[in-house]
C-alpha cells in the first residue's frame, strides 16, 4: 500500500470545512462511490455496522427536504432566543426565509442507522452504563461513518456539511424517503462544490487540552471557564453562519 505521509493527512484534517451552501455544478458518481466506499470502512463497535446511505440528487425531493427543515429550523429558533444573547448558537440567530442552503446541493447523503444492531455490542453495555449504554454505542459508530464520509468529501476536494436530524422532524423525512419503521435517519450530509469559502474555525490549543502521564489540574477549567470559552467560542464561529448577503443559514 502507497505511504500516506502524515503532513497530507494533516492538511486534509485541518483544511476540512463544514460548508452550508453549494455551487450547482454536478458531483460525479465516481467521487460519491468513493465517499460512501470511505464510509463503509468507518469503525464500530464489535463490528457492528448499522449505517446504511441514501444517495438525493432528485430535485424535488431536496426541496422538501428543505421545506421540511425549514419548519424545523423556526422551532431551533423559537427555543434559541430565550437564550442569553451572547450564547444562542449563531445558526440561529435571525428567523431564516426560504430553504437552507444546504437543500441545493447537488446531492444529499441521508445516514441512516438500524438500531437492532445494538446486540452486536457487548452483553455488559446493557447490564452497566460504562460508556453511556448500548444506544451511545450504537450512536458512536454513526458519528465514525458520518465523519469518515465527511472527511473523504473533503479528500475528494468537495465540502460538506452535517445536518443533525431530530425526532420533530425525523419521522416526516422518513416518509417522504421511505425508510423502514426500524431504521433511523442518523444525519443528512450535504455534497457539493462549496459557494464560498471559510477561514479557519477555531480550535482549543493542543498545550490546553493534552495532558501527560495523568491529567495536569493547572489546565481545568472551572464553570465559569468554560462560559467564557463558550463566549469566545460564539465570537469567533459566527462568520462560519454568515451568507455574504449578512442573512444566516444553518
Ligand atoms: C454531532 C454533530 C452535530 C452537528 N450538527 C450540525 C448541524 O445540525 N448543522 C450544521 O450546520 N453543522 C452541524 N455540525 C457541524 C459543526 O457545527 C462543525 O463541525 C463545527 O462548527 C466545527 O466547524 P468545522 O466542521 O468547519 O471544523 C455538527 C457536527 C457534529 C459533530
Amino acid at each position: 500500500m502507497a505511504k500516506i505521509e502524515i503532513d497530507d493527512f494533516l492538511r486534509l484534517v485541518r483544511n476540512r470545512r463544514s460548508i452550508r451552501n453549494f455551487k450547482p455544478d454536478p458531483v460525479p458518481d465516481e467521487l460519491i462511490n468513493k465517499i460512501l466506499e470511505a464510509a463503509r470502512w468507518a469503525m464500530s463497535g464489535a463490528n457492528g455496522q448499522p449505517w446504511e446511505f441514501i444517495v438525493i440528487k432528485d430535485p424535488e425531493t431536496k426541496k422538501k427536504i428543505g421545506d421540511l427543515y425549514a419548519g424545523y429550523w423556526k422551532a431551533i429558533y423559537a427555543i434559541e432566543t430565550s437564550r442569553v444573547q451572547d450564547l444562542k448558537h449563531q445558526g440561529f440567530t435571525t428567523l431564516p426565509t426560504g430553504i437552507p442552503g444546504f437543500a441545493n446541493a447537488p446531492v444529499i447523503i441521508a445516514v441512516c442507522a438500524d438500531p437492532r444492531t445494538l446486540i452486536a455490542t457487548v452483553s455488559i453495555a446493557y447490564l452497566c452504563d460504562g460508556e453511556g449504554g448500548p444506544k451511545a454505542t450504537f450512536l458512536k459508530n454513526m458519528a465514525n461513518a458520518t465523519f469518515m464520509l465527511q472527511l473523504a468529501t473533503a479528500a475528494c476536494g468537495l465540502a460538506s456539511q452535517w445536518v443533525s436530524t431530530d425526532r420533530s422532524w425525523m419521522e416526516k423525512l422518513k416518509a417522504l424517503l421511505d425508510v423502514p419503521d426500524d431504521l433511523e435517519i442518523h444525519t443528512l450530509v450535504p455534497i457539493g462544490y462549496p459557494a464560498y469559502k471559510r477561514p479557519r474555525p477555531y480550535r482549543r490549543k493542543l498545550k490546553e487540552i493534552v495532558h501527560h502521564e495523568k491529567y495536569d489540574r493547572s489546565k481545568y477549567r472551572t464553570e465559569e471557564d468554560i462560559v467564557a470559552y463558550l463566549r469566545h467560542l460564539r465570537e469567533t464561529s459566527r462568520p462560519a453562519y454568515k451568507k455574504p448577503s449578512g442573512e444566516t443559514w444553518a
